[in-house]
C-alpha cells in the first residue's frame, strides 16, 4: 500500500503570549500553500488555543491541544476537558507526552483513560511512547514502548488506534539536540506496527505513526524516507514560522 499522508504536528509546550503566537500562525498561514504532502497541526498552550482556533479557522492547518483531564466537566480545579478542547475548536490532542509522564507522574494507566477520554470527545489523541536512555542501554526499548501501547489497548481496543495517532519520542532525543538515527527511529516505528499487525492488519496499516526528538528541518527529510514515519511531533523548531514549514515541505 501506499504510505499514510505525513503529519508534522507542533507542539509548542509552555512558550508563547498572543503577540507571537499570533505572528507564528499567521506565517503558516501564508506558507502552507507551498507544503504538498503533509497535514499540519500546532498545540499551543490551553490559554491561546481560542486565539489559534480563530485565526486558522477555515484553513487546512488544524489546531491541537497538549493535554486534557480524563472527567468530561466538575470540581477539578485548573483542568481542562476534552469537550472544552473540542468546543474550542481542536481536532487532536497530545496525550501522554514524556513531560507529563515524568513531571506530572502520569502512569500508563491516566494515559490510557486519558486517551479514552479524547475519544469521548471527538478528539483524536496523539499518543505519546517512548523509553528513557537507561531503559534504551539496558536494551528495554521495546519492553517499554509494548508497556505504553498495551495499557491503551487494554482500555480502549485495537479499533480505537484507527481514529488515533501514535508519536514515538525517545525521552533522551526530546529538547536535547539529539535526534535518533532514522535507522533507530524506523527500528522502532517497525516494531510498533508489527506489534500492532498482529491485533488487527487493517488499522496497523493506517495508523500514523509520528517521531518526535530535536527533529528539525535539516534532518527531516531522511526521518520522514523511513518506511514507518508518518511524520513529526515537533517542540523547539515548531516555534520558527520556517523551519516548521520546511519540515512540511521535507515530506
Ligand atoms: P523537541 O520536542 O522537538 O524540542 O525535541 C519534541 C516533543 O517533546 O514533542
Amino acid at each position: 500500500m501506499s504510505k499514510r499522508r505525513t503529519l508534522v504536528a507542533g507542539n509548542w509546550k509552555m512558550n508563547g503570549n498572543r503577540a507571537d503566537s499570533t505572528a507564528l500562525v499567521n506565517g503558516l498561514k501564508q506558507g502552507i500553500a507551498s507544503v504538498n504532502n503533509a497535514d499540519l497541526a500546532v498545540c499551543p498552550p490551553f490559554i491561546l488555543i481560542p486565539l489559534a482556533a480563530e485565526l486558522l479557522k477555515g484553513s487546512a492547518i488544524a489546531v491541537g491541544g497538549q493535554n486534557l483531564n480524563v472527567n468530561k466537566s466538575g470540581a477539578f480545579t485548573g483542568e481542562i476537558s476534552g469537550p472544552m478542547l473540542k468546543d474550542a475548536g481542536c481536532r487532536y490532542v497530545i496525550v501522554g507526552h514524556s513531560e507529563r509522564r515524568a513531571l506530572y507522574g502520569e502512569s500508563d494507566d491516566v494515559v490510557a483513560q486519558k486517551f479514552k477520554a479524547a475519544q469521548d470527545a471527538g478528539l483524536i489523541p496523539i499518543l505519546c511512547v517512548g523509553e528513557l536512555l537507561e531503559e534504551r542501554e539496558a536494551n528495554k526499548t521495546e519492553a517499554v514502548v509494548a508497556r505504553q501501547l498495551d495499557a491503551v489497548l487494554k482500555l480502549a481496543g485495537i479499533g480505537a488506534l484507527a481514529n488515533a495517532v501514535i508519536a514515538y519520542e525517545p525521552v533522551w532525543a526530546i529538547g536535547t539536540g539529539k535526534t535518533a538515527t532514522p535507522e533507530q527511529a524506523q527500528a522502532v516505528h517497525k516494531f510498533i506496527r508489527e506489534k500492532l499487525v498482529k491485533a488487527d492488519k487493517a488499522v496497523a496499516e493506517g495508523v500514523r505513526i509520528l517521531y518526535g526528538g530535536s527533529m528539525k528541518a535539516s534532518n527531516a527529510k531522511e526521518l520522514l524516507a523511513q518506511p514507518d514515519i508518518d511524520g513529526g511531533l515537533i517542540g523547539g523548531a515548531s516555534l520558527q514560522v520556517e523551519e516548521f514549514l520546511n519540515i512540511g515541505r521535507a515530506a
